[in-house]
């Protein structure tokens, strides 16, 4: 579904992804683990469409979506949930969930509807704050908006960078389990989380990201069990 290619982005002088490769099939949830500044949340841009690559191809479900704006990649259905949430804070919880479906609002109103039952069913504390501004939601309530609002137009490819980030060990739970349900529903998943055990324990392959290339990729389970991720990442 989504293939990543020799990929290479700089930020001016620095070069923060040195040739990446990286494959997700339909239906998969895959991790991407790695420090902080290993190129994450830059892999999770270029994908998305908002860096540049220096080098390299991405494509998705056959088509090249490298070079393509960012809003195209997302009516060809990928959502992103970006690092630290980017609600909307003086938009209603409402609006941001519609928002995330503005490129289908025009032409199927009642598809969008059922979509925002669909998250007010899976998140009801998002409708009990409807009409609440975003940026008076606590740090929890934001992440499950951001969230929703990216599930809001049904995309085929969700990326998630650090949901868990920030949250108390209840809403990690609570986010994680949304992804582990997700799953089951045969979301096909690209996961960035800091925590790497709870990561790959609902993962199917993974991918370790160092200083811009990838160190180790696999098997989720077995890189859970790898003696060397469980030293440098899980923090054994
Ligand atoms: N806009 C930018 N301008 C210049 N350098 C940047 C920019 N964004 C990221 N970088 C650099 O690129 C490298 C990779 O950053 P990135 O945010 O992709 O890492 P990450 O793996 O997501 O880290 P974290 O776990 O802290 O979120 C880092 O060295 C970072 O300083
Ligand atoms: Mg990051």
């Amino acid at each position: 579904m989504l293939s990543v290619n020799n990929v290479r982005v700089h930020y001016g002088m620095a070069e923060a992804l040195r040739g990446v490769n990286l494959q997700v099939a339909k239906g998969e949830v895959v991790a991407l683990i790695g420090r902080n500044g290993a190129g994450k949340t830059t892999l999770l841009k270029a994908i998305t469409g908002l860096v540049k690559l220096r080098e390299g191809e991405i494509h998705f479900q056959g088509k090249r979506i490298s070079g393509m704006p960012a809003h195209e990649i997302m009516r060809l259905g990928i959502g992103h949930v970006p690092q630290g949430r980017q609600v909307f804070g003086d938009q209603t919880v409402e609006d941001n969930l519609i928002l995330g479906a503005y490129t289908k609002i025009k032409q199927q109103p009642r598809q969008v509807r059922e979509w925002l039952e669909r998250e007010y069913t899976r998140f009801p504390r998002l409708k009990e704050r409807a009409k609440q501004m975003a940026g008076t939601l606590s740090g929890g309530e934001q992440q499950m908006l951001a969230l929703s609002r990216a599930l809001m137009s049904d995309p085929e490819l969700l990326v998630l960078d650090e949901p868990s980030m920030g949250l108390s060990p209840l809403y990690v739970k609570l986010i994680l389990d949304t992804v582990t349900q997700l799953r089951s529903e045969g979301k096909t998943i690209l996961l960035v989380e800091q925590l790497a055990a709870a990561a790959l324990a609902i993962s199917d392959r993974a991918y370790v990201l160092s200083s811009g290339q990838v160190e180790m990729s696999g098997a989720a389970d077995e890189l859970l069990h790898d003696e060397k991720v469980v030293r440098t990442y899980l923090g054994a």
